[in-house]
């Protein structure tokens, strides 16, 4: 049997609640295809903050990179300084990885609600630069506490992180429907985002199959709601694509619906978490969306090479979803993480070969 060496970092808040109900059904699934999960659990985040002083050991980026890959459920919580989290963990483990792309699939879920009429058929790939852009963390804050107080963030664009995101959404694109729509605010933002333009242009000009456009952000943000099914691969920078595919989880039912993939193509090490935070609201109620962490799972065994796996786990959350007494509080329901996870396990057992189909 294949055993795949997993991270999982549950972290805070509902982080550990989704990654709890998603870590048998990867089991479960892998095991469809002859392999197992050989999972080591990384209790990182706020707790080893408080007793730390940091969100995870300084050889942490080491450590991810003896896994195949990992999982990790979100951070942040009341009483410690989100930056200090997101950018001790989560950003952090991004930029020491050169997880180059954060892949952000979403599309629509029949029987699903969503704020839209009809969302039906939307099928989007967002996929947002992760290392650059406004989150590089170059910057200052001068003069403190006095009236004259500045803060200064520095976006950063390059031209080979730019290529290499481009080159990844449209070989992803060629997988697809063959459309590539970049974002940018190139008018009114004149150095970075023309760079953008001028880059991505170029790396288009080597794939003439797939149809290309531009877009800027604030109509991209119009387009998302207004013609979805418009829209195939959509590229774009880290603030962007950040700002976007929370807009565009919306239409696939909200947050707790959005999975996502922080990956360097062709290589090994990549983080796979949903989209959502720690989600401080709704935590230790039993009551969080499992459906994003299982879909980020579903992409994890993919990534891994399990394919099989991946469209059965997929194929059961459809199966699951189909059924609206299952559905948690934030789809309108009143179903809880557990039957909703339990439901996509059953699903999954039931129909093995039925995952062909998904
Ligand atoms: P959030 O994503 O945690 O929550 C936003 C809203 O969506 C809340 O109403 C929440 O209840 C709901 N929601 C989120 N996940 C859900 C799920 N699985 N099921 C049902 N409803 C769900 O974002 P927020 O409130 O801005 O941030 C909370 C904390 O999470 C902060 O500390 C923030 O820094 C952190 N955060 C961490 C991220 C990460 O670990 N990658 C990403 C975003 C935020
Ligand atoms: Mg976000």
């Amino acid at each position: 049997m294949t055993e795949v060496p997993v991270a999982v970092i549950p972290g805070d808040g509902v982080g550990p609640e989704v990654v709890a109900a998603t870590v048998p059904v990867l089991r479960a699934a892998a095991a469809l295809e002859g392999a197992s999960l050989a999972i080591t659990e990384l209790a990182w985040g706020a707790g080893y903050f408080r007793s730390t002083g940091a969100a995870m050991p300084p050889d942490g980026p080491e450590v991810i990179k003896s896994y195949a890959a990992t999982l990790f459920g979100a951070v942040g919580q009341p009483g410690v300084p989100d930056h200090e989290l997101v950018w001790g963990l989560i950003i952090g483990l991004r930029q020491a990885l050169d997880l180059a792309v954060n892949l952000r699939p979403v599309h629509s879920w029949p029987g699903v609600p969503t704020p839209l009429r009809d969302a039906d058929g939307t099928d989007i790939l967002i996929v947002r630069e992760n290392i650059e852009g406004e989150y590089t963390g170059v910057g200052g804050r001068v003069y403190p506490g006095t009236v004259r107080e500045l803060g200064l963030e520095v976006a950063v664009h390059s031209r080979p992180v730019i290529a290499r995101a481009a080159h990844c959404a449209f070989a992803a694109a060629r997988e697809r429907r063959g459309q590539l729509a970049l974002v940018t605010k190139s008018n009114a933002m004149r150095h970075g985002y023309t760079l953008w333009d001028t880059v991505v242009e170029e790396v288009a000009a080597g794939y003439p199959d797939i149809s290309f456009e531009r877009v800027l952000v604030d109509a991209m943000a119009a387009r998302l709601v207004q013609q979805p099914r418009s829209l195939d691969v959509v590229l774009a920078s880290n603030l962007f694509g950040d700002i976007l595919s929370d807009l565009a989880a919306v239409l696939a039912g909200g947050l707790g619906m959005a999975p996502s993939g922080n990956v360097l193509p062709g290589s090994q090490p990549a983080i796979f978490e949903p989209v959502h935070g720690s989600a401080p609201d709704i935590a230790g109620q039993g009551v969080a969306n499992p459906v994003a962490c299982l879909l980020s799972g579903a992409m994890l065994l993919d990534h891994v090479g399990l394919r099989t796996a991946a469209t059965a786990v997929r194929h059961a959350v459809g199966m699951a979803l189909s059924d609206p007494a299952l559905h948690t509080p934030d789809l309108g329901g009143t179903g809880t993480t557990q039957q909703l996870a339990d439901a996509v396990r059953a699903a999954l057992e039931a129909a093995p070969a039925a995952g062909e189909k998904g």
